[in-house]
Protein backbone atom coordinates (compact mmCIF):
# COMPACT_ATOMS: atom_id res chain seq x y z
CA UNK A 1 0.00 0.00 0.00
CA UNK A 2 2.00 3.19 -1.20
CA UNK A 3 0.52 6.39 0.14
CA UNK A 4 -0.83 4.53 3.28
CA UNK A 5 -0.10 7.44 5.28
CA UNK A 6 -2.40 10.09 3.49
CA UNK A 7 -6.08 11.03 3.43
CA UNK A 8 -7.71 8.13 1.05
CA UNK A 9 -4.78 5.78 1.97
CA UNK A 10 -5.22 5.59 5.17
CA UNK A 11 -8.58 4.49 5.14
CA UNK A 12 -8.11 2.00 3.21
CA UNK A 13 -5.72 0.36 5.18
CA UNK A 14 -7.88 0.62 8.08
CA UNK A 15 -10.79 -1.02 5.70
CA UNK A 16 -8.19 -3.83 4.72
CA UNK A 17 -6.58 -4.63 8.14
CA UNK A 18 -10.06 -4.37 9.98
CA UNK A 19 -12.61 -5.41 7.89
CA UNK A 20 -11.17 -8.11 5.76
CA UNK A 21 -7.94 -9.15 7.71
CA UNK A 22 -5.53 -8.27 5.66
CA UNK A 23 -1.76 -8.16 6.26
CA UNK A 24 -0.58 -4.56 4.79
CA UNK A 25 3.18 -2.97 4.18
CA UNK A 26 2.37 0.71 3.94
CA UNK A 27 5.22 2.52 1.96
CA UNK A 28 5.25 6.21 2.47
CA UNK A 29 7.28 9.19 2.16
CA UNK A 30 5.94 11.28 4.39
CA UNK A 31 5.81 14.26 2.41
CA UNK A 32 3.48 17.35 3.89
CA UNK A 33 0.57 15.62 3.53
CA UNK A 34 1.51 11.95 4.66
CA UNK A 35 1.56 11.73 8.28
CA UNK A 36 1.96 8.24 10.78
CA UNK A 37 -0.61 10.05 12.92
CA UNK A 38 -3.58 9.61 10.18
CA UNK A 39 -2.71 5.61 11.06
CA UNK A 40 -1.52 5.73 14.85
CA UNK A 41 -4.35 3.56 15.46
CA UNK A 42 -2.76 0.42 13.94
CA UNK A 43 0.67 0.79 15.54
CA UNK A 44 1.63 -2.27 16.91
CA UNK A 45 -1.49 -4.37 14.92
CA UNK A 46 -0.43 -7.36 13.98
CA UNK A 47 -0.14 -7.95 10.47
CA UNK A 48 0.56 -3.93 10.23
CA UNK A 49 3.91 -2.50 9.25
CA UNK A 50 5.00 0.56 7.97
CA UNK A 51 8.26 1.42 5.88
CA UNK A 52 9.30 5.16 5.55
CA UNK A 53 10.62 5.86 1.80
CA UNK A 54 9.48 6.80 -1.57
CA UNK A 55 7.92 4.86 -4.61
CA UNK A 56 10.42 6.27 -6.71
CA UNK A 57 13.65 4.72 -4.84
CA UNK A 58 13.51 1.21 -5.82
CA UNK A 59 15.42 -0.08 -2.65
CA UNK A 60 12.76 1.22 -0.55
CA UNK A 61 10.20 -0.41 -2.92
CA UNK A 62 12.00 -3.72 -2.56
CA UNK A 63 12.24 -3.39 0.98
CA UNK A 64 7.98 -2.77 1.43
CA UNK A 65 6.91 -5.26 -1.47
CA UNK A 66 8.60 -8.27 -0.33
CA UNK A 67 6.04 -10.74 1.08
CA UNK A 68 3.06 -8.91 -0.76
CA UNK A 69 0.97 -10.61 -3.31
CA UNK A 70 -0.91 -6.99 -4.25
CA UNK A 71 0.20 -3.56 -4.92
CA UNK A 72 -2.14 -0.32 -4.21
CA UNK A 73 -0.82 2.96 -5.19
CA UNK A 74 -2.03 5.83 -3.62
CA UNK A 75 1.07 7.73 -3.43
CA UNK A 76 1.28 11.12 -5.16
CA UNK A 77 1.43 14.67 -4.93
CA UNK A 78 -2.10 15.38 -5.25
CA UNK A 79 -2.99 19.52 -4.26
CA UNK A 80 -3.29 21.48 -8.09
CA UNK A 81 -2.02 24.60 -6.33
CA UNK A 82 1.07 23.33 -5.42
CA UNK A 83 1.47 21.59 -9.04
CA UNK A 84 0.51 24.97 -10.87
CA UNK A 85 3.44 26.83 -8.37
CA UNK A 86 5.95 23.83 -8.07
CA UNK A 87 5.55 21.14 -10.81
CA UNK A 88 8.59 19.54 -10.60
CA UNK A 89 7.78 16.71 -7.76
CA UNK A 90 4.66 15.83 -9.26
CA UNK A 91 6.55 14.51 -12.61
CA UNK A 92 9.13 12.33 -10.08
CA UNK A 93 6.18 10.66 -7.56
CA UNK A 94 3.45 10.37 -10.04
CA UNK A 95 5.73 9.40 -13.18
CA UNK A 96 9.21 7.86 -11.99
CA UNK A 97 7.44 6.58 -8.62
CA UNK A 98 4.98 4.71 -10.51
CA UNK A 99 7.26 3.31 -13.34
CA UNK A 100 9.53 2.07 -10.21
CA UNK A 101 5.87 0.42 -8.81
CA UNK A 102 5.36 -1.41 -11.85
CA UNK A 103 9.08 -3.06 -12.44
CA UNK A 104 8.82 -4.40 -8.83
CA UNK A 105 5.16 -5.45 -9.99
CA UNK A 106 6.05 -6.94 -12.79
CA UNK A 107 9.59 -8.85 -11.43
CA UNK A 108 7.13 -10.55 -9.21
CA UNK A 109 3.91 -10.77 -11.06
CA UNK A 110 1.89 -9.27 -8.62
CA UNK A 111 -1.64 -8.01 -9.13
CA UNK A 112 -1.51 -3.97 -9.52
CA UNK A 113 -4.24 -1.50 -8.64
CA UNK A 114 -3.54 2.49 -9.46
CA UNK A 115 -5.35 4.85 -7.75
CA UNK A 116 -6.34 7.74 -10.37
CA UNK A 117 -8.94 10.77 -10.43
CA UNK A 118 -11.88 12.06 -12.97
CA UNK A 119 -9.02 15.14 -13.26
CA UNK A 120 -7.60 13.20 -15.66
CA UNK A 121 -10.59 13.45 -18.07
CA UNK A 122 -10.53 17.30 -17.77
CA UNK A 123 -14.22 19.60 -17.58
CA UNK A 124 -17.68 18.52 -18.90
CA UNK A 125 -20.24 20.84 -18.92
CA UNK A 126 -22.97 18.46 -19.18
CA UNK A 127 -23.02 14.69 -19.02
CA UNK A 128 -20.43 12.56 -17.61
CA UNK A 129 -17.24 10.92 -18.62
CA UNK A 130 -17.14 7.15 -18.96
CA UNK A 131 -14.06 5.00 -18.96
CA UNK A 132 -13.58 5.42 -22.66
CA UNK A 133 -13.46 9.31 -22.48
CA UNK A 134 -10.59 10.66 -24.11
CA UNK A 135 -8.04 11.90 -21.17
CA UNK A 136 -7.55 15.44 -21.54
CA UNK A 137 -6.27 16.93 -18.18
CA UNK A 138 -5.36 20.27 -17.64
CA UNK A 139 -3.03 20.96 -14.53
CA UNK A 140 0.14 19.58 -13.95
CA UNK A 141 -1.21 17.76 -11.04
CA UNK A 142 -4.24 15.78 -13.54
CA UNK A 143 -1.45 15.94 -16.72
CA UNK A 144 1.06 13.33 -14.06
CA UNK A 145 -1.85 11.31 -12.99
CA UNK A 146 -2.95 10.91 -16.68
CA UNK A 147 0.07 10.17 -17.83
CA UNK A 148 0.68 7.69 -14.81
CA UNK A 149 -2.29 5.95 -15.90
CA UNK A 150 -1.35 5.65 -19.89
CA UNK A 151 2.12 3.52 -18.28
CA UNK A 152 -0.20 1.72 -16.03
CA UNK A 153 -2.18 0.50 -19.25
CA UNK A 154 0.82 0.25 -21.37
CA UNK A 155 2.01 -2.44 -18.55
CA UNK A 156 -1.20 -4.37 -18.59
CA UNK A 157 -1.01 -4.47 -22.76
CA UNK A 158 3.27 -4.77 -23.21
CA UNK A 159 3.92 -7.04 -20.12
CA UNK A 160 0.64 -8.87 -19.42
CA UNK A 161 0.81 -7.29 -16.05
CA UNK A 162 -2.31 -7.40 -14.46
CA UNK A 163 -3.43 -3.91 -14.12
CA UNK A 164 -6.59 -2.21 -12.96
CA UNK A 165 -6.95 1.59 -12.54
CA UNK A 166 -9.83 3.23 -10.26
CA UNK A 167 -10.56 7.28 -11.31
CA UNK A 168 -12.21 8.48 -8.38
CA UNK A 169 -14.10 12.13 -7.92
CA UNK A 170 -13.50 14.44 -5.13
CA UNK A 171 -12.98 12.78 -1.91
CA UNK A 172 -13.98 14.34 1.70
CA UNK A 173 -14.00 12.96 5.21
CA UNK A 174 -11.79 12.70 8.08
CA UNK A 175 -7.72 13.13 7.83
CA UNK A 176 -7.88 14.84 4.72
CA UNK A 177 -4.96 17.67 5.02
CA UNK A 178 -6.51 21.27 4.81
CA UNK A 179 -5.84 22.61 1.92
CA UNK A 180 -8.52 21.05 -0.16
CA UNK A 181 -11.85 22.35 0.17
CA UNK A 182 -13.77 21.06 2.56
CA UNK A 183 -11.59 20.51 5.22
CA UNK A 184 -10.00 24.30 4.44
CA UNK A 185 -13.63 25.50 4.76
CA UNK A 186 -14.37 23.79 8.12
CA UNK A 187 -11.28 24.68 9.77
CA UNK A 188 -11.59 28.26 8.54
CA UNK A 189 -15.33 29.07 9.97
CA UNK A 190 -14.45 27.30 13.20
CA UNK A 191 -12.10 29.47 13.84
CA UNK A 192 -13.69 32.31 12.25
CA UNK A 193 -11.10 32.86 9.35
CA UNK A 194 -12.18 34.22 5.40
CA UNK A 195 -13.85 31.45 3.65
CA UNK A 196 -12.10 32.10 0.45
CA UNK A 197 -13.66 31.03 -2.57
CA UNK A 198 -11.99 30.89 -6.10
CA UNK A 199 -13.57 33.01 -9.04
CA UNK A 200 -17.67 32.83 -8.66
CA UNK A 201 -17.68 29.90 -6.79
CA UNK A 202 -19.54 27.84 -9.52
CA UNK A 203 -16.87 25.22 -10.43
CA UNK A 204 -19.20 21.84 -9.65
CA UNK A 205 -17.79 18.69 -7.88
CA UNK A 206 -19.02 14.96 -7.70
CA UNK A 207 -18.63 14.22 -3.95
CA UNK A 208 -17.48 10.96 -2.68
CA UNK A 209 -17.52 9.97 1.16
CA UNK A 210 -13.79 8.57 1.11
CA UNK A 211 -15.08 5.62 2.71
CA UNK A 212 -16.60 4.70 -0.08
CA UNK A 213 -14.07 5.30 -2.18
CA UNK A 214 -11.51 2.86 -0.16
CA UNK A 215 -14.81 0.43 -0.66
CA UNK A 216 -14.71 1.00 -4.50
CA UNK A 217 -10.96 0.37 -4.57
CA UNK A 218 -11.08 -2.65 -2.39
CA UNK A 219 -13.72 -3.84 -4.99
CA UNK A 220 -11.83 -3.36 -8.20
CA UNK A 221 -9.01 -5.14 -6.24
CA UNK A 222 -11.05 -7.88 -5.96
CA UNK A 223 -12.87 -8.21 -8.51
CA UNK A 224 -11.31 -5.94 -11.42
CA UNK A 225 -10.55 -7.32 -14.66
CA UNK A 226 -6.90 -6.77 -15.60
CA UNK A 227 -6.32 -4.26 -17.61
CA UNK A 228 -9.28 -2.22 -16.72
CA UNK A 229 -10.32 1.49 -15.46
CA UNK A 230 -13.14 2.07 -13.65
CA UNK A 231 -14.82 5.15 -12.57
CA UNK A 232 -15.75 5.49 -8.85
CA UNK A 233 -18.31 8.35 -8.69
CA UNK A 234 -20.02 9.67 -5.89
CA UNK A 235 -23.70 10.30 -5.46
CA UNK A 236 -24.31 13.85 -5.76
CA UNK A 237 -22.87 16.84 -7.32
CA UNK A 238 -22.42 20.57 -5.74
CA UNK A 239 -21.02 23.53 -6.67
CA UNK A 240 -18.45 25.29 -4.71
CA UNK A 241 -20.01 27.83 -3.28
CA UNK A 242 -23.58 25.85 -2.09
CA UNK A 243 -20.52 23.34 -0.47
CA UNK A 244 -19.69 26.29 1.39
CA UNK A 245 -22.73 27.81 2.46
CA UNK A 246 -23.84 23.82 3.85
CA UNK A 247 -20.32 24.48 6.08
CA UNK A 248 -21.61 27.64 6.88
CA UNK A 249 -24.57 26.26 8.74
CA UNK A 250 -23.30 23.53 9.73
CA UNK A 251 -20.84 25.30 12.06
CA UNK A 252 -22.85 28.00 12.96
CA UNK A 253 -21.37 31.00 11.23
CA UNK A 254 -23.17 33.75 8.49
CA UNK A 255 -22.38 34.21 5.29
CA UNK A 256 -20.33 37.61 5.56
CA UNK A 257 -16.85 35.33 6.29
CA UNK A 258 -17.23 34.22 2.24
CA UNK A 259 -14.44 36.19 0.61
CA UNK A 260 -14.57 36.07 -2.94
CA UNK A 261 -10.54 35.49 -4.57
CA UNK A 262 -8.66 35.65 -8.18
CA UNK A 263 -9.69 32.39 -9.65
CA UNK A 264 -7.45 29.52 -9.77
CA UNK A 265 -5.57 29.83 -13.33
CA UNK A 266 -6.85 26.90 -16.08
CA UNK A 267 -9.80 26.05 -13.03
CA UNK A 268 -12.00 23.08 -14.50
CA UNK A 269 -15.69 24.35 -14.34
CA UNK A 270 -17.28 20.70 -13.60
CA UNK A 271 -16.33 17.22 -13.03
CA UNK A 272 -18.22 14.58 -13.44
CA UNK A 273 -17.82 10.97 -14.07
CA UNK A 274 -20.21 7.88 -15.29
CA UNK A 275 -19.74 4.99 -12.71
CA UNK A 276 -22.15 2.09 -14.24
CA UNK A 277 -18.78 -0.02 -15.09
CA UNK A 278 -17.90 -0.38 -11.26
CA UNK A 279 -21.94 -0.68 -10.47
CA UNK A 280 -22.00 -3.65 -12.55
CA UNK A 281 -19.42 -5.43 -11.02
CA UNK A 282 -21.41 -4.83 -7.58
CA UNK A 283 -20.29 -1.50 -6.35
CA UNK A 284 -22.22 1.43 -5.50
CA UNK A 285 -21.57 4.31 -2.61
CA UNK A 286 -23.63 4.43 0.51
CA UNK A 287 -22.58 8.10 1.62
CA UNK A 288 -24.79 10.67 0.59
CA UNK A 289 -23.29 14.45 0.98
CA UNK A 290 -25.29 15.60 3.40
CA UNK A 291 -24.61 12.91 5.78
CA UNK A 292 -21.24 12.69 4.90
CA UNK A 293 -20.35 16.56 4.81
CA UNK A 294 -21.94 16.44 8.39
CA UNK A 295 -20.09 13.79 9.59
CA UNK A 296 -16.63 15.07 8.30
CA UNK A 297 -17.28 18.82 10.29
CA UNK A 298 -17.80 16.79 13.36
CA UNK A 299 -15.09 14.67 12.67
CA UNK A 300 -12.77 18.24 12.47
CA UNK A 301 -14.94 20.28 15.29
CA UNK A 302 -14.32 16.93 17.72
CA UNK A 303 -10.25 16.46 16.58
CA UNK A 304 -8.54 19.16 17.25
CA UNK A 305 -5.25 16.89 18.03
CA UNK A 306 -4.64 15.96 14.25
CA UNK A 307 -5.13 19.61 13.00
CA UNK A 308 -3.72 21.84 15.57
CA UNK A 309 0.13 20.95 14.59
CA UNK A 310 -0.92 20.93 11.02
CA UNK A 311 -2.40 24.85 11.25
CA UNK A 312 0.58 25.65 13.34
CA UNK A 313 3.38 24.38 10.98
CA UNK A 314 3.96 23.99 7.25
CA UNK A 315 0.66 24.58 6.08
CA UNK A 316 0.14 28.20 7.97
CA UNK A 317 3.20 29.46 5.90
CA UNK A 318 1.82 27.77 2.68
CA UNK A 319 -1.62 29.49 3.58
CA UNK A 320 0.09 33.18 3.72
CA UNK A 321 2.07 32.52 0.60
CA UNK A 322 -0.82 31.67 -1.53
CA UNK A 323 -3.84 33.65 -0.02
CA UNK A 324 -1.80 36.88 1.17
CA UNK A 325 -3.09 36.73 4.15
CA UNK A 326 -2.47 34.89 7.61
CA UNK A 327 -4.92 32.09 9.55
CA UNK A 328 -6.23 33.51 12.51
N1 LIG B 1 -8.48 13.55 -2.67
C1 LIG B 1 -9.27 13.34 -3.71
O1 LIG B 1 -10.31 13.96 -3.84
C2 LIG B 1 -8.90 12.29 -4.75
C3 LIG B 1 -9.87 11.91 -5.66
C4 LIG B 1 -9.56 10.90 -6.60
C5 LIG B 1 -8.31 10.34 -6.60
N2 LIG B 1 -7.38 10.74 -5.72
C6 LIG B 1 -6.07 10.06 -5.75
O2 LIG B 1 -6.00 9.26 -4.58
C7 LIG B 1 -4.64 9.17 -4.14
C8 LIG B 1 -4.56 9.60 -2.68
O3 LIG B 1 -5.02 10.93 -2.57
P1 LIG B 1 -5.11 11.66 -1.15
O4 LIG B 1 -6.13 12.72 -1.27
O5 LIG B 1 -5.21 10.66 -0.09
O6 LIG B 1 -3.67 12.34 -1.10
P2 LIG B 1 -2.77 12.85 0.10
O7 LIG B 1 -2.01 14.01 -0.45
O8 LIG B 1 -3.58 13.03 1.35
O9 LIG B 1 -1.78 11.62 0.38
C9 LIG B 1 -0.76 11.27 -0.50
C10 LIG B 1 0.15 10.31 0.25
O10 LIG B 1 1.19 9.90 -0.66
C11 LIG B 1 2.44 10.04 0.01
N3 LIG B 1 3.46 10.29 -1.01
C12 LIG B 1 3.57 11.38 -1.81
N4 LIG B 1 4.64 11.24 -2.63
C13 LIG B 1 5.19 10.03 -2.34
C14 LIG B 1 6.30 9.31 -2.87
N5 LIG B 1 7.04 9.83 -3.83
N6 LIG B 1 6.57 8.10 -2.34
C15 LIG B 1 5.81 7.57 -1.35
N7 LIG B 1 4.76 8.21 -0.81
C16 LIG B 1 4.44 9.43 -1.32
C17 LIG B 1 2.26 11.20 0.97
O11 LIG B 1 3.23 11.20 2.00
C18 LIG B 1 0.84 10.96 1.45
O12 LIG B 1 0.84 10.06 2.53
C19 LIG B 1 -3.82 10.04 -5.09
O13 LIG B 1 -3.23 9.21 -6.04
C20 LIG B 1 -4.85 10.96 -5.72
O14 LIG B 1 -4.45 11.36 -7.00
C21 LIG B 1 -7.64 11.71 -4.78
Amino acid sequence: MCGGAGFIGSHFVRQRTREHGDEVAVLDKLTYAGREENLRDLAGAPGYRFIHGAIEDPDAVAAAIDGCDAVVNFAAETHVDRSISGPEVFLTTQMNGTWTLLEAARERELRYVQVSTDEVYGSIEEGSFTESSPLDPSSPYSATKAGADLLVSSYAHTYDLETVICRGSNNYGPFQYPEKLIPLMVLNALHGDALPVYGDGMQVRNWLYVEDFAGGIGHALAYGAPGEAYNVGGPDECPNIDVVRRIIALTGRDESLIEYVTDRPGHDRRYSLGWEKIRALGWTAQVRFEAGLERTAAWYRDNAWWWEPIRSGEYRAYYERHYGRALG
